[in-house]
């Protein structure tokens, strides 16, 4: 696939690595790039040879600086609900994959930049990373899941704090409030977040795959239904191939040959 702002690879090693590529904009998310980046992840849920992904921004200072300030200025209200909602579904695309995909945060993630990280499943960081909803000092909110998707993960205190100041906080302290999940240097998160993920592949995949849609479908859910959940998605992890052979590779004291069916 070619595009003009994303570029979108798979090695043998079944992971894809999407990056997005404005360097003059901070890599900040025109119409286009959402388009594209929508395109991207449609292929991806699509393309069963990948099993992960990795999504960053090209360079060492951004991931994504956000919506385009500069095409945003003029939208009306409706066109502006409209951005939203193009945004909000490239990051529903990318929360509800079936794939783990992991942000690897290589700089400025504000805004929709933060709330692309957000949509992610983890968040790996470069040091010199930093976070921030800077909306309002824009005089608007966030639009692409900011108010519900960083509530849930760090608590509503905290998120409040972050959205009605605009303050922006580095990687450390995005650690500390639960917000990364893990920090490396610039040089090295891309080969740390590939690491991890071989880890995942080697877990039995249709387990992945279940544990992603326990975990973010749950999240949706009062506990009670949540752990319904829970308990259908085990019952389903049995009628797999891949429960038999983990368990029976267990007992037999060698490694599993996962199908993945
Ligand atoms: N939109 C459009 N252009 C942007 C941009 C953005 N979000 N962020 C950076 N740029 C552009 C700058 O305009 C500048 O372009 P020019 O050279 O043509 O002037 C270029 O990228 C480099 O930026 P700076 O000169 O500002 O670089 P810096 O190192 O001084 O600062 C920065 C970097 C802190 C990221 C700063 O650019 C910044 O604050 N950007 C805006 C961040 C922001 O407010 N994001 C939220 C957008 S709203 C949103 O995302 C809504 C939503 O929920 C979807």
């Amino acid at each position: 696939m070619t595009f003009s702002y994303v570029t979108y690879s798979t090695d043998d090693d079944k992971i894809a690595t999407v990056v997005i590529n404005r360097p003059d904009a901070m890599n900040a998310f025109n119409s286009e790039v959402v388009a594209e980046l929508q395109e991207c992840f449609d292929d991806i849920h699509d393309n069963e040879a990948i099993r992960a992904v990795i999504l960053t921004g090209a360079g060492k200072t951004s991931f994504v600086a956000g919506a385009d300030i500069k095409e945003m200025t003029d939208l009306n209200s409706v066109e502006a609900r409209d951005f939203a909602r193009r945004g909000q579904t490239l990051t529903n695309t990318i929360q509800y994959l079936g794939k783990p995909v992991i942000a690897a945060v290589n700089g400025y993630a504000l805004g929709g930049g933060c709330e692309l990280a957000l949509a992610c499943h983890m968040r790996f960081a470069s040091s010199n990373a930093i976070f921030g909803q800077p909306e309002v000092g824009l005089g608007i909110i966030p639009g692409w899941g900011g108010t519900q998707r960083l509530a849930r993960l760090v608590g509503p205190a905290k998120a409040t704090e972050l959205i009605i100041s605009g303050n922006r906080i580095d990687a450390a302290t995005a650690q500390n409030i639960g917000l990364v999940n893990d920090i490396f240097n610039q040089e090295d998160l891309l080969a740390e977040t590939r690491e991890f993920l071989t880890t995942v592949l080697n877990q039995g995949p249709k387990a992945v795959e279940l544990s992603l849609e326990a975990i973010n479908r749950g999240m949706d859910l009062p506990l009670s239904e949540g752990l319904n959940l829970e308990a259908n998605l085990f019952g389903l992890a049995f009628s797999t191939q891949d429960s038999r052979e983990g368990t029976r590779a267990f007992i037999q004291k060698r490694k599993p040959e996962f199908s993945g069916e």
